[in-house]
């Protein structure tokens, strides 16, 4: 039994087949907009090696087993029934088995994250000569790094070398990070690759189905989804807008004879140690080190305290691990402790979930009324335009009360650490203090 792929393509479902074949493309994106024949090309390049290497394994993945099921499977059986392969196939629906007549075969699989599973482990067991991973934007970066340790299946036998295929609609998490921005950019390594495809690209979707696109009434949806636009985010979790965080890099704001410092202390290996100075509410200078012994960050601190004439009662360190010790050499100093209570700020309205969750959002309100400047480096500066798109609302309404996604879940969104984002927010402690000063004097002001 043969499957011919020379039928009909798009121009870019042509180009990335051609790509998904080479000898050199080990990551391949493809996608950017809705209807653009993103599941079409991955189920199309799945069947065409499946029927080119006997006893071969496949993953076809997405962040649920039922919206796999629901779509990008029927697109699956649509090209199988087109191309009269039925007798080529068995569906075990049960195990999400899909066996070739040459005992290649295809497994479905969930791929969203699990508080239970945080390291794939149930991905771990299975080696793949291949993975097609639809939609990659609803599952976690982590979760494509361990898809991708598991490309090994019979490579050698057939001289191929691992591929994944990604499809996705724009998204402003590691996707952005890791494709569209050194695709832009004309960084990208060699080994990677991002073909964007919109649904003008696609000859043989309905013009009906272009037309809803163009009358979606929300901005963001339509820009993402039609034009492929990249810079919008949709998310109505997230605190910080896209334009706002521009704006931190050029505002203009009151001057102040107050000096901060701010720091997170690396914990882990791949964490940063970063000191922020400020003078008021403006960003002075940004220090970046690896991991970093406890007394040297005592140190690096006390030089930058000189520096910019800092009282210790200025100083602000993450208390959490490492820091923990640092504080205690800099008596007099501020620790930060995300997880404890909020601060009472005479507010009886606003309840948050902890003190990390209420200097975000007081951030996040600084940031919106423009009153915050940071001079940085371009590279820092992607850095923290990047950690504070991701930070959001979990929006718990059972709770009742304000909260911030945890760090695991951002870390696994961008790959590393929201150090930047961090020592920003820490910064506001001294900002809700200030609250409670104008609580009180508001307070007699009317006595
Ligand atoms: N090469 C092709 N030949 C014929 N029809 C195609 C081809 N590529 C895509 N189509 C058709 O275009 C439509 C959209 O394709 P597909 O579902 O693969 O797009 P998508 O980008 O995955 O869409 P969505 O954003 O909705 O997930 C489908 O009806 C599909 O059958
Ligand atoms: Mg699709």
């Amino acid at each position: 039994m043969i499957f011919n792929i020379n039928f009909l393509k798009t121009k870019k479902q042509k180009l990335a087949l051609s790509l998904l074949f080479d000898l050199v493309h080990t990551e391949i994106l493809f996608g950017g907009g809705a209807g653009s024949g993103k599941s079409l090309l991955g189920c199309v390049w799945l069947i065409a090696n499946c029927f080119k290497y006997p006893k071969t394994r496949w993953l076809m993945g997405r962040a649920t087993l039922k919206s796999l099921k629901e779509s990008t499977l029927n697109t699956f059986f649509d090209i199988i029934s087109k191309f009269e392969l039925k007798e080529a196939i068995k569906y075990n629906q049960n195990s999400g088995l899909i066996t070739f007549f040459n005992e290649a075969e295809i497994l479905l699989k969930d791929l969203a994250y699990y508080p239970s599973d945080p390291n794939y482990d149930s991905l771990g067991s299975t080696e793949f000569t291949g993975a097609f991973i639809d939609e990659c934007n609803e599952i976690t970066y982590k979760c494509k790094e361990v898809v991708s340790s598991r490309l090994r299946y019979k490579l050698n036998e057939y001289n191929l070398i691992p591929k994944l295929l990604m499809t996705c609609n724009p998204a402003k998490n590691w996707v952005y990070h890791e494709f569209y921005k050194p695709y832009k950019e004309n960084t990208m390594p060699h080994y990677k690759a991002f073909i964007p495809a919109l649904v003008s690209d696609n000859k043989f979707i309905s013009p009906h189905y272009i037309e809803n696109l163009r009358k979606l009434k929300d901005t963001a949806t339509r820009e993402r989804l039609l034009n492929g636009n990249w810079e919008y985010d949709d998310d109505p979790n997230k605190l910080f807008e896209y334009d706002d965080i521009l704006d931190l890099f050029s505002n203009y704001i009151e001057s102040s004879n107050e000096y901060f410092l701010s720091c997170d202390v690396a914990r882990k290996g791949e964490d940063k140690t970063v000191l922020m100075a400020w003078r008021g509410l403006e960003v002075l200078e940004i220090q970046t080190y690896p991991k970093t012994k406890m007394n040297e960050v005592a140190d690096l601190i006390n030089t930058m305290r000189m520096k910019y004439k800092i009282p210790l009662s200025n100083v602000v360190i993450d208390e959490d691990g490492v820091g923990g010790g640092v504080v205690d050499l800099l008596d007099g100093c501020k620790g930060f402790i995300g997880g404890s209570s909020q601060i009472n700020t005479g507010s009886k309205l606003l309840n948050y979930r902890n003190l990390r969750s209420q200097c975000y959002f007081k951030l996040s309100d600084l940031v919106k009324e423009k009153k915050i400047r940071i001079n940085a480096d371009p590279s820092v500066r992607d850095l923290i335009i990047q950690e504070l798109e991701q930070i959001k609302d979990c929006g718990d309404a059972s709770d009742r009360r304000l909260a911030i996604i945890p760090k695991d879940i951002i870390k696994d969104a961008i790959g590393r650490s929201p150090d930047y984002a961090d020592v920003c927010m820490m910064r506001c402690l001294f900002e809700l203090k200030q609250e409670i000063d104008i609580d009180f004097y508001s307070y007699f002001a009317k006595l």
